[in-house]
């Protein structure tokens, strides 16, 4: 990131500190972003108190068009506001990664259990049935893979040779939008999805993307889910997520993707103004994934928006009823983890 546009004294905490880490090229301190004169008042979230959505059933949605509030209808349940999003796009920068080396003989089975398919026109076309009733999330940003490196270059401290890294120039970053709006209508989709790298080298590039999907797709009442990308660089705080899940929410987008974070979660779910889904990450123990998804249920989140810990579960189908449960059900991540062993033990896979 450049000096003048530099990331703030606060943003640099955000850095996840590596021994490749170069402090002497992080960019010039700014104001300090959480602190500023501004922000000397302890900050309040209010986050008992939901926010009015008067007449609609979803948050920050009661003022939006017919054909955004029906579109959003299909993608959260009107029934408790939530949804199960099945994310599948991962295809768009990892490849064939691992659970959707056939999306054909691993995705479509679960089909029946999401409110809501997240994936890449490429997939939706050529494997999704068009016959299908769930909702479309499709992926509108690209243009970079996970073989981008990081900018790493050699280097001396005082006299040895060193080696060094920018943090947040990751490559990955650099990404375009990647579906024009006429394809989104053609495609149905309900919402567009654009990642968004906040405190990254195409921060500002990647926010443009949002807004521009924002104001091609709201001129056909299709909504607009950011995706908080969270760079190797930077750390998975409450702050950072707070931070980017709100500017994203200011810019437009309709929903917002983040993860969970064991702290602080309905701080972030508060204190941005449209849904929040959580997406699941790394694959973890079954129980983990199911609590996870409990808590930020219970903290304030309005569904998941889950790849890995479903696809890449033992047994994929059972998982996702079980999270459905906890999602729409109310089960407890004990109640969830029975019924996952239970179908299970059944033979479904
Ligand atoms: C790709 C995405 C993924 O859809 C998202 O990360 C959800 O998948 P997972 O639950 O596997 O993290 O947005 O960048």
């Amino acid at each position: 990131m450049d000096g003048k546009s530099g990331m703030g004294k606060d943003a640099s905490r955000f850095l996840r500190r590596t021994p490749l880490c170069n402090p002497i090229n992080l960019p010039t301190p700014m104001a300090d972003i959480s602190t500023s004169a501004a922000d000397k008042k302890e900050k309040e979230y209010f986050s008992s108190i939901p926010q009015d959505a008067p007449g609609f059933f979803l948050k920050g949605s009661h003022q939006y068009d017919w054909g955004l509030k029906n579109r959003l209808s299909k993608v959260f349940n009107p029934k408790d506001g939530r949804t199960v999003m099945l994310a599948f796009d991962h295809g768009y920068f990892q490849g064939p990664t691992s659970g959707l080396e056939r999306v054909d003989q691993t995705i479509l089975p679960l089909e029946p259990y999401a409110d809501c398919l997240m994936l890449t026109r490429g997939i939706q076309r050529s494997v999704v049935p068009a016959s299908t009733q769930k909702a479309i999330a499709l992926r509108a940003s690209g243009g970079t893979s996970m073989v981008s490196l990081m900018e790493e270059w050699e280097g001396e401290i005082d006299g040895k040779k060193a080696k060094f890294s920018r943090p947040g120039f990751e490559p990955l970053s650099n990404e375009s939008t990647a579906l024009s709006i006429e394809e989104a209508i053609r495609l149905n989709a309900s919402v567009l999805a654009v990642q968004v790298f906040i405190g990254s080298a195409y921060e500002r590039q990647t926010l443009k993307n949002l807004t521009d999907l924002v104001d091609g797709a709201s001129r056909y009442g299709i909504g607009v889910m950011g995706v908080t990308a969270v760079g190797r660089a930077m750390a998975r705080t409450p702050q950072y997520f707070r931070l980017a899940t709100r500017i994203m929410a200011e810019l437009g987008a309709n929903v917002v993707k983040c993860y969970y974070t064991d702290t602080e979660f309905e701080t972030v779910t508060s204190c941005c103004p449209v849904p929040i889904v959580i997406a699941g990450g790394k694959k973890l123990p079954e129980l983990e994934a199911l609590q996870m998804c409990y808590n930020a249920i219970q903290q304030g989140a309005s569904g998941v928006d889950m790849g890995r810990n479903i696809f890449q579960s033992d047994a994929p189908i059972s998982m996702m009823q079980a999270v459905r449960g906890v999602v729409h059900e109310s089960l407890t991540p004990d109640e969830a983890f029975q019924l996952y062993n239970d179908l299970k033990a059944k033979g479904t896979r």
